[in-house]
Formats: C-alpha cells, structure tokens, sequence
C-alpha cells in the first residue's frame, strides 16, 4: 500500500509512520508536513534511511503542491493540523486556515487522484464536555473551542465527501494521547520536562478536568485497523480506557519524577475549559478487534524515562516557544 500521511513530522504522526514501517515493511510511505513549530525532521531520523519512506515539505493548503504529492497513492492518513487549544484561543485564523482549508484541499486532490481511503484523524474535543457518561460516534457536536470547532468543521467535511462525491472516507476520534516525541508545550511533556528541570509546573484551575489518556502507540494501531477494515463513511472512536483527572495526573508526574506538591503553581482556568471528555469505544474493540496494549503506568513511566534521556530534543523546541 501506498499511504501520504499529513503532519508525519509531528509527535502522533511520526510514531504512526515509525510504527508502521517497522511493522509493514512492503509499506511505502510519503510523509508531507510543512514543519511548523510542532514539526520536528529528527522524528523520522530513524526511518530517513527506510527504501519505502519519503518526505516531502509542502503546506496542505496550497493546492498545487497537494495535487502533486498525492498522485500515485492508495490511500491518506491525515494528521496535519494545528492543535494546542491555548494557540487557538489566542488565534484562531492558523486553525481554520490549516484544519479546516488544508482537508479540503487534501480531499479535493484525493478525490481527483481516485484515492481509495481517506482517513482523517480527529477528536473527543468535537462533542465538547460531558459530566457523566461517554460519548457514542452518533453523539451531537457541540465544540467549545476554536481548535475543536475547526476539527468539528473538518470531520462535517470529510463526511460530507463520502455522502456527494462517494469518496472511501473514515473518521477518528480519540482521546488525549501522551508518549515520546510530544511537544513540550501539551501538559504532560511540559509538567515532565519543568519538574526534570527543577521548576514550577502551572496547573489550571482546581485541577478537577477530567481526561482519559491514550499511548501514543496504542492510538497508532487503531487508527492503522481502522484504516484497513474500517467501514467507508463511518466514525471509530480510539480510547486508553484511563480517565484520570488534571489533580491526580500532576500527584503522578510529581511521583515520577520525584518532587513535592509546593512545585505546583495554580494558575486561572483556561477560558471555555471543557471539564470531562468521555469516549466509549466499543464500536472499535468489536468490529475491528482494537484494544490497548500499554497501560497507563508502564506508558507514563516510559514516558518520564524518554524525556529524561532525551533533553538535546527538548531543550531547543522549548526554548525556540517560550516568551524571552
Ligand atoms: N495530541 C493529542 O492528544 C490529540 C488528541 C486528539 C486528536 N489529535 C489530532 O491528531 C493530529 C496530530 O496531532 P499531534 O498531537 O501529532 O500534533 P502536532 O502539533 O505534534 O503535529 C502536527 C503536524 O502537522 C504539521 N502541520 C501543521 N500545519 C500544517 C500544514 N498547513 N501543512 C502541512 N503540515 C502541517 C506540523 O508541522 C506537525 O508536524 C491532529 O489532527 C490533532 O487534531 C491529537
């Protein structure tokens, strides 16, 4: 198989593309990202050498370049976006320009090359928040932040191509992931890598929001399963099965890395903070037969470890982001 993966320089990207080629060695993988400040070359350093891979630098939303890259695939994994809910609360154009613009464009030239899958890689933020219960994929939309209303907008899209135009589309939602090569700027490698380095970690709110956690790796073979055997113009969810709140999730990282509450500073809530995100993924576990492998003590203590032994990643990506 043939696959263009979008934003395969980036941290769930990358392990999609490192995984599969390791797993897959008749896979033949063009990965197009446009390095933005989350897009790190060095994630496919591993992979540089692989007969199968090629990178390709190019913006989704410029058409032309689009047109050209997707000749000659089978199939599209779609990651590239803009992600971090804080930048789109500062900004929103760069996230409707990317999220919403660049997948329209990406399903434009899909549909002119006869592509023969589209998967799209979306969000428990779409349906907003929910105080008890889980989601099914039939849930109402209903975003509360510019990010995740720019994916609610993108999933419609992707959905609406399979209903006009009859393009083999698949959509996935999962729930918040953590693992190696995640930009410090995300909660978990950003409260990691400020405790390694002796500093405070900021903690919003009350700490009370809730999450359910997702490996990285876990995340990378159901969207893999869902791309092979899922159904064309239907949703998948992707779960870790670990709701933890923000309050117990610093206690852990405080734990592993070895410090004290008094290095927790409580800093104003995130304006809109969505306070629970819920997914039941049973649609995925029985028709695909997806479960996740890593629980979610190994995973975040391999977690701590990697970015302990990896600070030359870090440390410039961190420095690069934050206000002098
Ligand atoms: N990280 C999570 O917990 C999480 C949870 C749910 C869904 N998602 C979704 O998964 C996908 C990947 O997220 P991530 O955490 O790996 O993000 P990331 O920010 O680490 O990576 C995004 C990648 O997309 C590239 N990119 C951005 N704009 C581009 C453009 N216009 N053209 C080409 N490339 C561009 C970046 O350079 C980067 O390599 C996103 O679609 C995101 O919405 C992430």
């Amino acid at each position: 198989m043939r696959v263009l993966v979008t934003g395969g320089a980036g941290f769930i990207g990358s392990e999609y593309v490192r995984q599969r080629l390791r797993t897959d060695p008749a896979l033949r993988v063009t990965v197009l990202d446009s390095l933005t400040y989350s897009g790190v070359e060095a994630n496919l350093a591993s992979v540089a050498g692989h007969p199968g891979y090629r990178f390709v630098r190019g913006d989704i939303c410029d058409p032309d370049v689009v047109d050209q890259v997707m000749a000659g695939h089978d199939a599209v994994v779609h990651f590239a976006a803009e992600s971090h809910v804080d930048r789109s609360i500062e900004g929103a154009g760069p996230f409707v320009r990317t999220n919403v613009v660049g997948t329209q464009v990406l399903l434009d030239a899909a549909l002119r090359h006869r592509v023969g899958r589209f998967l799209h890689v979306s969000t428990d933020e779409v349906y907003g928040s929910i105080s008890e219960g889980s989601w099914t994929e039939t849930s109402p939309l209903a975003p509360n932040s510019p990010y995740s209303a720019s994916k609610s907008a993108a999933d419609l899209l992707v959905l609406a191509y399979h209903r006009t135009h009859g393009l083999d589309v698949v959509v996935t939602r999962c729930t918040n992931n953590y693992g190696s090569h995640q930009f410090p700027e995300k909660v978990v490698p950003l409260f990691i890598t400020n405790l390694i380095d002796g500093r405070s970690v900021p903690l919003y709110g009350d700490g009370r929001n809730i999450r359910d956690w997702l490996h990285v790796s876990d995340h990378c073979r159901g969207i893999d399963l869902a791309l092979r055997r899922g159904r064309a113009g239907e949703i998948y969810h992707i779960g870790g099965g670990t709701e933890v709140s923000n309050h117990k999730l610093t206690g852990l990282l405080l734990d592993a890395v070895g410090a004290d509450w008094d290095r927790v500073e409580y800093v104003p809530d995130r304006k809109g903070h969505d306070l629970r995100y819920s997914l039941d993924d049973g649609k995925i576990r029985e028709e695909l037969g997806y479960a996740p492998q890593i629980t979610f003590a190994e995973g975040l203590a391999a977690t701590v470890a990697w970015y302990r032994e990896n600070r030359s990643w870090w440390e410039p990506l961190k420095a690069a982001a934050e206000p002098r």
